[in-house]
């Protein structure tokens, strides 16, 4: 069986901030609610006229450089993103002619939050095919194009960011085990309409805008603790391992409080946990490869190290994979 393995990371960070004064001057709210209930102390925010797919194409460029490719031997671009610059063309034909990866296919795909697992999981099974060598997966959003400033409760939570990984066919041992699913029938947790005229999910929205983000935020925590513990269990099992085995664990940077409660039921301690959240806020998919490369960066993997990432977000989704490094 062929391998797929994590060959290069790129992740890139927009460079406007908004820090907890600022949100202090534009809506209700505290810096001491936002740290007490999320952790979070700054998040970046794209330029009025910098897009899902400017980020994107940056985070790939570096990905492709980091694995010693070039653009022309990617096989496919999966971008996941619930902010795309046009319905069609996807972002990912636009990163594909940007970064000249004209051999690659490329298509979007929507799991929100849970986007970077899920491409993973895809990239595996192309690879282990023999069907692709190397698969680009980004991960692209502008969360605050999408988000009802006006809105306390979702406003202070968000930021844009985007990462990249290059999944390639490998002798060594690299993604060992995933586990994606969803729970559709809690879906209308978190909205964000498209062309369908519902009036009752426009009227939730505080600005009664129909293209901003919407959540039923305590019901998301109820379901991203057990979710988050429960699919990590899953494939660390699978994988015949323990916890005893794995030295990283790299969750959705959502909210400081659900980590802390999924990593007390998985019964891991907090320094095997990375987190940037403060800094960036939940920059839906993204979260996790720009985790992975600022802890690649950091020194915190070595190679041979297991680790295990893990997200959850809209749809509603979940995932986890375990990479040996
Ligand atoms: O990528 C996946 C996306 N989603 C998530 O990860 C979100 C999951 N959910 C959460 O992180 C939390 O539910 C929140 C951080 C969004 C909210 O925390 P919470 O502990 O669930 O608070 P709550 O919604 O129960 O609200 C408690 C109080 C309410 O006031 P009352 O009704 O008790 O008077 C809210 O109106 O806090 C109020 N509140 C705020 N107060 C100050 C809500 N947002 C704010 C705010 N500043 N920004």
């Amino acid at each position: 069986m062929i391998n797929a393995k994590i060959t290069g990371v790129g992740g890139y960070i927009p460079e406007k901030v908004y820090d907890n004064a600022y949100m202090e001057s534009i809506v209700d709210t505290s810096d001491e609610w936002i740290l007490r209930r999320t952790g979070i102390k700054e998040r970046h925010i794209s330029a009025d006229n910098e897009y899902t797919t400017d980020m994107a194409i940056i985070a790939g460029k570096r990905a492709i450089e980091n694995a010693g490719l070039t653009p022309e031997e990617i096989d496919l671009i999966l971008l996941a993103t619930v902010t795309p610059d046009y319905f069609t063309p996807a972002c990912s034909c636009i990163v594909q002619s940007n970064l000249g990866a004209v051999n690659a296919a490329a298509f979007d795909y929507n799991a929100a939050c849970s986007g970077f697992v899920t491409g993973l999981t895809i990239a595996k099974q192309f690879i282990q095919t023999g069907t692709y060598k190397h698969v680009l997966v980004i991960c692209a959003d502008t969360l605050s194009k999408a988000t009802d400033y006006k809105d306390r409760a979702t406003c202070v939570l968000f930021g844009d960011a985007a990462g990249a990984a290059v999944v390639s066919a490998s002798e060594e041992q690299g993604i060992i085990s995933t586990d994606i699913g969803a729970d559709g029938a809690s879906g209308l947790a978190i909205t964000s309409l498209a062309y369908r005229n519902d009036e009752e999910e426009t009227e939730k929205r505080i600005s009664h805008k129909k293209d901003t983000l919407w959540m039923a935020g305590q019901a998301v925590m109820k379901f991203a603790v057990k979710a988050m513990a429960d699919a990590s269990e899953r494939v660390v099992e699978q994988a015949g391992l323990t916890w005893d085995d794995i030295s990283l664990v790299i969750p959705h940077q959502a909210n400081y409080r659900i980590v802390d409660s999924a990593i007390k039921r998985m019964g891991i301690s907090n320094d095997k946990v990375f987190l940037n959240l403060e800094k960036y806020g939940n920059t839906s998919a993204s979260c996790i490869p720009v985790a992975l490369s600022q802890a690649l960066e950091q020194g915190r993997i070595k190679k041979g190290d297991k680790i295990v990432l893990v997200g959850f977000g809209g749809g509603l989704t979940w995932g986890a994979a375990l990479l040996e490094w």
